[in-house]
């Protein structure tokens, strides 16, 4: 087949995906999108975009031409590309890497490889995936030579789903080929594309190790964090206060601080600290810190129910007795993911502990996307419910949340799993109130 120049491959046009065809597009590569998902493939194609609340995503995909970037469901078209990008999801699952979809792209991608191309992974995956795993599976099947015949490198993605500042085309990036030729290759390859700094590492596992280890250590901060809060709740202090001091190191020295809360949730900070431990226990290494760190976290949604047992038998209530309401189901503030969700997790236990659960999520209105009881509106949810459990700090709870608000809705109790409440004016009103730490 003829090849055409500047033609870019992207396989799994999700959160990663998706965004980099896009901003391909708009630089002036011929994009061709491949996913198994054909109704997202619709939604493409018609320029709209999947995601809720990304204003500048809508308009970016909206104004994609049509020709610029086709979408199929063939693995058969990448032959017309220079470059193939693979950004399909790498789960986990109890705590173990799952590399099936990886392994099935490379698969296909093998079946239809070009001379010359250059094949990039860019989902998040364990130390010595590209080399272990991809590249056998390219060789083998092709028959070619890495290195010579075609170029595999490992670019992970940075991307922030809903964050204003940084996205796709302006995230600095870092880049490691299985050979020099491969490095060099992707480094030109993202150099044009980005417009950010593109860090060239000595191999693909380096590239691997610092993605992998950039949410690890996030993960580790939020479990420092979290610990922090359950020793401020046992001997009495109060974790805003504390951070406030602690604020003032950071402040001069640079450093950065975590909020306590109910965990961390989606793609990223809970299951990529797996992809290290599994890599480092390989080697003999031992990785109880890590575990810790991870299982803290886990243990959050837990320690907030309690928290609210507790709080309730104080005014000689139970648990069980008690109407919930539970706000935010996605994973993080201001959007619709809940994939690993803590907010999720929470509400498995309070569905089951609780005397009735009702949720409310401002940007989640598909009751089939979650398992509770999903209602329409703040105010719905909070019609019956004697308390509030905010799992999910998006900016309306902030902003509406007022003890005049929480009054007017007969509710006795805030369970504040994000701390984003004000705790003493809620307190003033005459409702019970705990948060993590405080
Ligand atoms: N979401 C994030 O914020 C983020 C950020 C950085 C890195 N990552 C990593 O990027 C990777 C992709 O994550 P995502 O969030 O974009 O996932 P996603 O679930 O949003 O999208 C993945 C897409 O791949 C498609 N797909 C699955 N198997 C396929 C196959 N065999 N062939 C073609 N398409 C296939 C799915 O239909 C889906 O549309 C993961 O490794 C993730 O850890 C995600």
């Amino acid at each position: 087949m003829k090849k055409q120049k500047n033609t870019l491959g992207v396989v799994g046009l999700g959160y990663v995906g998706l965004p980099l065809a896009v901003e391909a597009a708009a630089k002036g590569y011929t994009v061709i999108g491949v996913d198994i998902n054909t109704e997202l493939l619709k939604t493409i194609d018609a320029r709209r975009s999947p995601y809720a609340n990304d204003a500048r995503f809508a308009a970016a995909i909206k104004a994609t031409p049509k020709d610029q970037f086709t979408t199929t469901t063939d693995y058969a078209a990448l032959e017309e590309a220079d470059t193939v990008v693979i950004c399909v999801p790498t789960p986990t699952e109890h705590n173990v890497p799952d590399l099936g979809l990886v392994e099935l792209a490379a698969a296909n991608v093998a079946q239809h490889l070009q001379k010359g191309q250059l094949i990039v992974l860019e989902s998040t995956v364990n130390p010595g995936v590209t080399r272990d795993a991809v590249l056998p599976i390219l060789e083998r099947t092709s028959g070619f030579a890495v290195g010579k015949d075609f170029f595999l490198a490992h670019c992970p993605e940075r991307i922030d789903p809903g964050n204003p500042k940084y996205y796709v085309g302006n995230l600095n990036r870092v880049v490691g080929g299985i050979t020099p030729a491969c490095t060099k290759k992707a480094l030109a390859f993202y150099t044009a594309l980005i417009d950010a700094q593109i860090i060239p590492l000595g191999s693909t596992e380096e590239a691997e190790f610092v993605k992998s280890w950039e949410n690890t250590q996030r993960n580790v901060m939020i479990a420092m964090a979290n610990s922090a809060a359950i020793i401020c709740d046992g001997v009495g202090m109060d974790i805003e206060r504390v951070q406030k001091g602690l604020q003032s190191k950071v402040d001069q020295f640079g450093l950065s601080l975590a909020q306590p809360g109910i965990g961390p949730g989606g793609h990223c900070i809970p299951e990529d600290i797996h992809y290290i431990i599994k890599r480092a226990r390989e080697s003999g290494i031992d990785t109880r810190f890590l575990d810790d760190a991870s299982e803290l976290n886990d243990r959050m949604p837990k320690y907030a129910v309690l928290r609210l047992s507790r709080l309730a038998k104080e005014h000689g209530e139970e648990l069980r007795n008690i109407r919930v309401a539970l706000l935010g189901l996605a994973y993080k503030p201001d959007i619709s993911d809940t994939r690993k969700s803590a907010a999720i997790e929470a509400g498995y236990m309070l569905r089951r502990y609780a005397g009735s659960l009702v949720a409310y999520d401002p940007y989640i209105d598909d009751p089939t996307l979650v398992p509770f009881t999903i209602s329409s509106s703040l105010d719905k949810a909070l019609e019956t419910a004697d308390a509030v459990f905010v799992a999910t700090a998006h900016s309306q709870f902030a902003r509406r949340l007022t003890p005049a608000f929480l009054k007017k809705h007969g509710i006795r109790y805030v369970l504040d799993g994000r701390n984003v409440l004000n705790k003493s004016a809620i307190e003033r009103a005459g409702i019970a109130y705990r948060g993590i730490g405080r």
